[in-house]
């Protein structure tokens, strides 16, 4: 897999030149060795400029930024250009524009205004990537094609016309006759039968809730259409280069994308990370292991990230001193081999003029921004022969699941307050607070290499994953699961029975009603025994449970389940299958981890105080390289294993102890 990155550490970002003059290109090309950039992402936005009239092509300003960059040895990230189709078509193929769901009909003026399942889009995205294709294709500066940009971005839903038939055409490969979908949907319920293939819709603007069924294969049909617009320029690229590898940024955290099926037709996971100053460091940390997972640990580039201040939240502040090298180093330590921003130089005009760039307005190289990201190139550069080769590798993983989280979060559902990816973020902070290394991985992958897993809201269970997960205790494993898992099957149907139906026997447990809470309610976890001991607040959701072989290791101190179970655990096969029945507060999540870890026979990379993060990248050869990340503002300090070690940073010699200053990165290996 390693051959799809070049065998350095990528360092750059998006770059415009078709904003500026080409004497303000040479003065780019001279700042982009002072900050030590070696890759640039062009062509992102240029559809327009490059097919100023239907069919006609003029490459000659796109040929001049390529050669510039083969001149400069500086790699391109050539982007497809495809995410924003010209005016001109709007005029002309008028059905290209995405419908809401309301069913308006967007206009051009902003950006990815172009309908999925457009035919006309599709064609014509298809001839400019061939003519890119063919013209660039052997261009000494070409390293990785950029297809087309966060898809999904502005047009993630659309409900016009082309895509009602090409649902109707999804739905019939999926179900093949009208009485399977009939079945799938449950459409016995509330007259919603199907008689005509013709009068089936997307979920369009209705009186009230939407038939589930119908919801949920949207949410499939809509992340497939978009995978059907990249399988367009896959297959292009693929046949006219086959060396070249191909990527296209995803958005972190992005619900309409389903990344675990797209990542299998990439050869590079990449994706655009724009945290908020008050983002956790356990948030961040989740996405690059959840990046890195999607190709089984093969490093996982940033394709984006501001380096100081972005322009589309409400308030914008900048990233403090530091903080966007801590950042960088943060994606190195879990295994990313580059990181990217946009952009390199702040726009002139245009709706992002005001985002934050490494080339500010003022223009030279003496800012604090572009004096940072040049320290930080540099570091790059000197990390790269060392890291470059390197993996991270872990024996315990979250499970994400995108159907899952289609489905658990239709409404109506229990409570309104059901979040899935902050449930997934809050299990994992308690391995990531451990120095516990964490894949992300979906629940139909292979387990073989773990100890432990947490499913958090594991609430459908699609074919296999019950077998995967029992198979995983049966054989050792420790799994963690917890309230509302188990409820229902791939078609949103309930698993009758009792929940968590397939669940029942490995957890041993059958969940009689559950009882989401309104937010002036709340309740209690009491621990009695053991390291666990304690009583704990918890919140959004309570059970009532009875025990079928598992033993209740804490209970809920109110209500009418009062004494009853809360958490659970069950020895099933060589493992143990543990159930929380609510949503536990950290101090409880924090303590559950170790126990769960001890019982994994997991041990931290090295133990750190809190907001200190150690991860380990390791090398072909065996040789083990520690990140130490000191996210707080206080100088701290971290034992470390035997012998002698080297800063790569600072190549300094440690022993003992490291000390490592306030928002400050060390990158260590052993003598
Ligand atoms: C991303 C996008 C970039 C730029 C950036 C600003 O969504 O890919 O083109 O708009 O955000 O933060």
């Amino acid at each position: 897999m390693q051959q799809f990155f070049p065998d350095t550490i990528l360092y750059g970002g998006d770059y415009n030149p078709e904003q500026w003059s080409e004497a303000t290109w040479q003065e780019d090309m001279r700042m982009v060795k002072l900050a030590h950039v070696n890759m640039l992402t062009i062509n992102v936005f240029s559809w327009a400029l490059l097919e100023p009239r239907p069919g006609q092509y003029h490459f000659a300003q796109l040929d001049r930024m390529m050669d510039m960059l083969a001149e400069h040895d500086v790699y391109a990230d050539l982007a497809t250009g495809t995410a924003s189709p010209p005016t001109w078509m709007s005029r002309l193929y008028p059905s290209m524009l995405l419908v809401t769901r309301e069913g308006n009909r967007v206009s051009h003026g902003s950006r990815q205004h172009y309908c999925p399942n457009s035919p006309d889009y599709r064609r014509k995205s298809a001839d400019l990537v061939q003519q890119l294709a063919e013209r660039y294709g052997s261009h000494p500066a070409l390293k990785i094609w950029h297809i087309n940009n966060e898809y999904g971005c502005h047009n993630a839903q659309c409900y016009c016309d082309n895509c009602a038939e090409a649902f109707r055409a999804w739905l019939q490969e999926r179900y093949h006759s009208l009485e399977t979908l009939n079945d799938a949907w449950g459409t016995s319920f509330w007259s919603q039968r199907y008689y005509h293939w013709e009068d089936v819709l997307p979920p369009r603007l209705t009186t009230t809730f939407h038939n589930p069924g119908q919801r949920l294969d949207y949410w499939r049909f809509m992340s497939d259409s978009l995978l059907g617009c990249y399988h367009i320029e896959e297959e292009i690229l693929r046949s006219a280069t086959p060396a070249i590898p191909l990527t296209t940024n995803f958005m972190v955290g992005f619900k309409p994308v389903d990344s675990v099926s797209w990542a299998r037709h990439m050869d590079i996971v990449s994706f655009d990370m724009y945290p908020p100053n008050s983002a956790s460091i356990w948030g961040t940390a989740f996405s690059h292991d959840l990046m890195r997972s999607l190709k089984g640990g093969q490093p996982h580039l940033v394709m984006e990230m501001s380096p100081s201040q972005v322009n589309w939240m409400a308030r914008n502040p900048h990233k403090r001193p530091g903080r966007m090298r801590l950042h960088i180093m943060q994606a190195l330590a879990h295994g990313a081999n580059g990181s990217l921003f946009f952009q390199w130089r702040q726009s002139q005009a245009g709706a992002e003029m005001l985002h934050g760039a490494i080339v500010t307005h003022e223009g030279s190289e003496h800012t604090r921004i572009f004096q940072e990201a040049a320290r930080v190139g540099g570091e790059l550069q000197r990390l790269s022969e060392y890291i470059a080769n390197s993996r991270v590798s872990a024996q315990a993983a979250v499970l994400v699941d995108w159907e899952n989280w289609w489905a658990l979060e239709y409404q109506p559902s229990p409570s309104d307050r059901l979040s899935y990816v902050q449930q997934l973020i809050a299990h994992y902070r308690g391995l990531h607070r451990l120095n516990i290394p964490v894949d992300v991985v979906a629940p139909d992958a292979d387990f073989g290499s773990y100890h432990l897993i947490i499913a958090p809201l594991l609430y459908m269970l699609r074919p296999g994953v019950a077998e995967n997960l029992q198979r995983f205790v049966e054989r050792g494993g420790v799994l963690l699961t917890t309230y509302f898992s188990g409820i229902v099957d791939q078609n949103d149907h309930i698993l009758l029975g009792g929940y968590p139906a397939p669940l029942r026997k490995l957890l041993g447990i059958h969940v009689e009603e559950f009882d989401p809470w309104p937010d002036d309610m709340s309740n209690e976890v009491k621990i009695t025994e053991g390291e666990l001991s304690g009583v704990y607040p918890c919140e959004l959701w309570g059970e009532l449970i009875h025990l079928e072989g598992a033993q209740a290791i804490g209970t809920f101190t109110s209500d009418y389940y009062a004494d009853g179970p809360a958490l659970t655990v069950n020895q099933f096969g060589q493992g143990k299958a543990y159930y929380i029945a609510t949503q536990a507060d950290p101090a409880l999540l924090s303590k559950l981890s170790e126990q769960l870890c001890r019982e994994a026979q997991l041990s931290p990379i090295l133990a750190s105080p809190e907001g200190v993060e150690v991860t380990r990248r390791v090398r072909p050869d065996g040789q083990v390289i520690y990140f130490i990340l000191n996210h707080t503002g206080q100088t701290q300090r971290v034992s470390l294993p035997a012998g002698t070690f080297r800063s790569l940073l600072d190549d300094k010699q440690i022993t003992g102890e490291a000390e490592i200053s306030a928002v400050d990165a060390m990158v260590l290996v052993a003598l």
